[in-house]
Formats: C-alpha cells, sequence, structure tokens
C-alpha cells in the first residue's frame, strides 16, 4: 500500500534513435535516409499534399519545421560522454535504434565498415559502464535509396529487411540481448503510407495495408532470423499505445474507443503475437475490410513466429465517439487533458490503463515501457530549461503508475524516459524538448537538467516517492 517500488531487477533507463540524436548524417559512408530527405524537402512547408488547416485533431495542423535532423544532439560524435554521464545517472539501460543507412549505405548489399565500428562502439561502452543495451533495428530512417524502389510497398522490402537483420545480429548479437524490429509501425505505415501525415507522406488504405503487410512478413523473418541463431537474446517489437477512452456514456462510444484501440495498437500487436488481423475491425469497417492485401491469412500462416517481449510507446489519451460516416465508424474529440493543438499532453492513469489492458488481452506477456516522455518548449534559454519541475512531477506520475501496476501483477519488466537528451523532433525540429540532458542545438554543449537528478534518485534507489 505505501511507497512506490520498481524492484531491483527493473530494467530503467532513457531511449534515443540514430535519426534523432547522431547527427553526422553523411560522414563515415552514411547514406540519406527519409527522415533526413523529406525534412530538407518541406523544410519550412506543409508537406505536399497536407491540407492545411484541417479540422481533424489528429493531424499535425503546422509546417515542417525549418530544422533539419543533421546534427541531432551530436551523438556520434560524443557518445562516449552521453553513456558516460548515463552510468553517472545511475541507469541500468539505453535503448537506441540502429542506422541501417549507416550499415548498408546502399540498403541492400555491401557492408560498410564504419558502421558497424561506429556501432561496436557504442555496445562496448555501454557494456563497460553496466548499460544493458536494447537496441532497435528500425526507427523510421528507411534508406532513400529503398524509398526509391518504392518502400515499404516493395514486396522485396522483408528480404531486404531480414537481410539487414542478419548482418546486425552477426555483428552485434553476441553482445546485444534485447532487439527489436519496427518501432510504431502505426506511424510509419498507417501515417505514413495511409493518411499523409508522416514521411514518405502517401495516402490510402489499400497502399496503407499492403505496407504494413510487408512490414510485417519483414518483422516476422526478422524473427525467425534471430531465433535460429541461437544467440540467447530477446527479441520483440515496438508498438504505440494511445489510450482510448469514450467520449460519451454509452456502448457506440465504448465500441468507438474498440475499434481505435485495435486499429492503432492491435493492428501490428494482434498479428505479431497471435498470427491475425483484428477480426472485428475487418467485420466491421468495409475500409478496412475492402483494402485488405491478397492472400493476408496465407502469408500470416506462413510467416508467423510470436515474438518475446512487447514495447510499448506511451505519450497520450484520445477520447472518441462513435460517427457512422468515418472510416473507423468513429472520430476524434478533444480531450481533458490537452489544450487545443497540444500535441503531447500528459495522462499518466492511461500508463496504468495501457498496461492492465495488456496483462488482459495479451496473456500478461512480458512489457517494457519503450518510451513514454515529456515535450517542453525550447525557449533558449539554458537556465531555464535545466529547471524543469513539470518534468519531474511527468516522471514521477508514470512512474508511480509503473510502480502500480507491478503491485497489480502486470508483467513489466522496464522503462525507457523519451529521450536521454534534447534532440531533434521529427517534424518540429529543435522546438519540443523531451531530455533529461539540455543540449544546444548548434554546439552540443550539455548541462544536466533537475530532473536528471531527479530520475537519477529513481534508478539508484529503484524506488518513486
Ligand atoms: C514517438 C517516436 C519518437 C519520438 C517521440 C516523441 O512517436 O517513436 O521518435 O519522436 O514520439
Amino acid at each position: 500500500m505505501f511507497g512506490f517500488k520498481l524492484g531491483k531487477d527493473f530494467l530503467i533507463g532513457t531511449g534515443n534513435s540514430a535519426f534523432q540524436s547522431e547527427g553526422a548524417w553523411d560522414r563515415d559512408g552514411k547514406s540519406e535516409n527519409i527522415m533526413e530527405h523529406y525534412a530538407r524537402e518541406f523544410a519550412g512547408k506543409y508537406a505536399a499534399g497536407y491540407v492545411p488547416g484541417t479540422v481533424d485533431i489528429t493531424r499535425r495542423m503546422k509546417p515542417y519545421s525549418e530544422d533539419l535532423p543533421d546534427r541531432g544532439c551530436f551523438f556520434y560524435d560524443h557518445y562516449e560522454a552521453y553513456i558516460e554521464d548515463m552510468k553517472k545517472t545511475g541507469q541500468n539501460t539505453y535503448r537506441f535504434s540502429l542506422s541501417w543507412c549507416r550499415i548498408i549505405p546502399a540498403g541492400v548489399g555491401e557492408v560498410n565498415p564504419k558502421g558497424i565500428e561506429f556501432y561496436n562502439k557504442v555496445i562496448n561502452k555501454c557494456l563497460e559502464c553496466n548499460i544493458t543495451p536494447f537496441v532497435d533495428l528500425y526507427h523510421w530512417d528507411l534508406p532513400q535509396c529503398l524509398m526509391e524502389k518504392g518502400g515499404f510497398l516493395n514486396p522485396e522490402f522483408p528480404q531486404w529487411f531480414e537481410a539487414y537483420a542478419k548482418v546486425c545480429f552477426e555483428a552485434f548479437g553476441d553482445r546485444v540481448k534485447l532487439w527489436s524490429t519496427f518501432n510504431e509501425s502505426d506511424i510509419a505505415v498507417t501515417s505514413g503510407y495511409g493518411t499523409n501525415r508522416f514521411p514518405p507522406f502517401r495516402e490510402g488504405n489499400r497502399e496503407g495495408q499492403l505496407a504494413g503487410h510487408h512490414v510485417l512478413i519483414a518483422h516476422f523473418r526478422a524473427v525467425r532470423l534471430y531465433k535460429s541463431m541461437n544467440l540467447g537474446g530477446k527479441i520483440g517489437a515496438v508498438n504505440c499505445f494511445t489510450s482510448i477512452t469514450p467520449a460519451r456514456m454509452c456502448q457506440e462510444d465504448i465500441d468507438a474507443a474498440a475499434r481505435q484501440t485495435e486499429r492503432r495498437f492491435g493492428w501490428w500487436t494482434e498479428p505479431m503475437l497471435e498470427g491475425r488481423y483484428p477480426q472485428r475491425l475487418i467485420r466491421e469497417c468495409a475500409y478496412v475490410r475492402d483494402n485488405m492485401p491478397v492472400n493476408y491469412q496465407e502469408d500470416l500462416d506462413r510467416w508467423f513466429i510470436p515474438m518475446d517481449f512487447l514495447g510499448v510507446n506511451y505519450y497520450i489519451c484520445n477520447r472518441t465517439q462513435y460517427d457512422p460516416d468515418r472510416p473507423m465508424l468513429s472520430t476524434y474529440v478533444e480531450n481533458f487533458y490537452s489544450s487545443p493543438g497540444q500535441q503531447f499532453a500528459p495522462y499518466p492513469p492511461g500508463l496504468l490503463d495501457v498496461l492492465l489492458y495488456i496483462k488482459d488481452r495479451y496473456h500478461n506477456i512480458p512489457v517494457y515501457i519503450t518510451e513514454n516522455g515529456c515535450a517542453l518548449e525550447n525557449i533558449n534559454d539554458p537556465e531555464k530549461e535545466c529547471d524543469d519541475p513539470e518534468r519531474i512531477t511527468y516522471l514521477r506520475e508514470h512512474l508511480r503508475m509503473c510502480a502500480r501496476a507491478l503491485r497489480a501483477g502486470c508483467n513489466l519488466k522496464g522503462y525507457y524516459y523519451w529521450n536521454d537528451a534534447d534532440s531533434y523532433e521529427e517534424l518540429d525540429g529543435y522546438r519540443l524538448r523531451f531530455g533529461l540532458t539540455w543540449v544546444d542545438s548548434s554546439t552540443g554543449e550539455r548541462r544536466w537538467k533537475k530532473s536528471r537528478h531527479y530520475f537519477s534518485e529513481i534508478c539508484k534507489t529503484k524506488m518513486v516517492d
């Protein structure tokens, strides 16, 4: 009843991704990825096909930032100092992604020894500091040269991905024991290929579902390969889970919330764990049913293999209500916790709801909260930005929810705060800042924020006040 404990084996640390943190985007043989490519193409403008002023609260109603991800937080140059800081923080894990473009610059074929060398140094430094690496194979940064061949829409995508995964498992699998295949397929695929909100800005549910199907097959092929290599680690995937509540007290809205949850989370999680798409969506929504890939179940039957754990990114909540005229028979309405247009309004109790849902629905599979983080505006004032009580409250409230979930029997294995240091935020550039470390995005100068000191106490005691 009293006190919030995380347990001594709990993994707790920070995370970041390659394209957001590394910088050095064209150094040592690395090629361009889609995140860099579209940031450059649309800098300061609305992305292609985007309709300004669209009244849809889930759409990002603003132009692309003028900033480019080319510098990140200078992790490529300062990885040692960053990892030393993690050690000082007392965290026992760090989640990061590998850049496909650094490892295989042409997308397929020749391996770039400098790419392998960089990640060897990062992994070895982590291990030297007693930090368990959690490695994502794919965090949104598809090589642009593969995009030019259709990206996820190319039926060869699963083979390309498996070949890339093989290089990574062979190079790093002796030391990396926690792997994930794809980060947030809902955003990369549904928003990227289905609804034109995210690179590569394509629209159409038939394409969206086909792209997603190829991603799922790629995921299975990588998991199969990993298991066949007997490297002794675990492999999963990272899906995002928005806590969706019914807008009104009626069954129609409860069903609407369930449909949205299945669309955004179940669409990936159910095939990955049970080998089929959410049947009720196919039954109830023509938009889904009429756009299913040919022979989808045969493909799933052929490639399905369960994964070991589920990574969950949790940031926000949404409210939704029944609407027979919308594709998912539901529409989002403004929620109670955000001001209009606010992208990352915190709702800590939603994290407990999400963990309890997974416990019940997915048979208490091991879960890592792979992302959860507090966005504050860049005000170009390091003093003020390093004094961040909002972020301290955010950490306290969400980690209390983790402790409550553990007490309620959830199989929660770890928590990664997003993110380790102020970095590039997709579409928002260096304006939105999540870091526990303040970073000057032009020079790379770093300072600990107060929230990092607070997080450090939690990491060291495995308790929350
Ligand atoms: C998630 C992404 C991550 C970061 C946070 C704020 O959707 O996985 O790269 O941008 O949001």
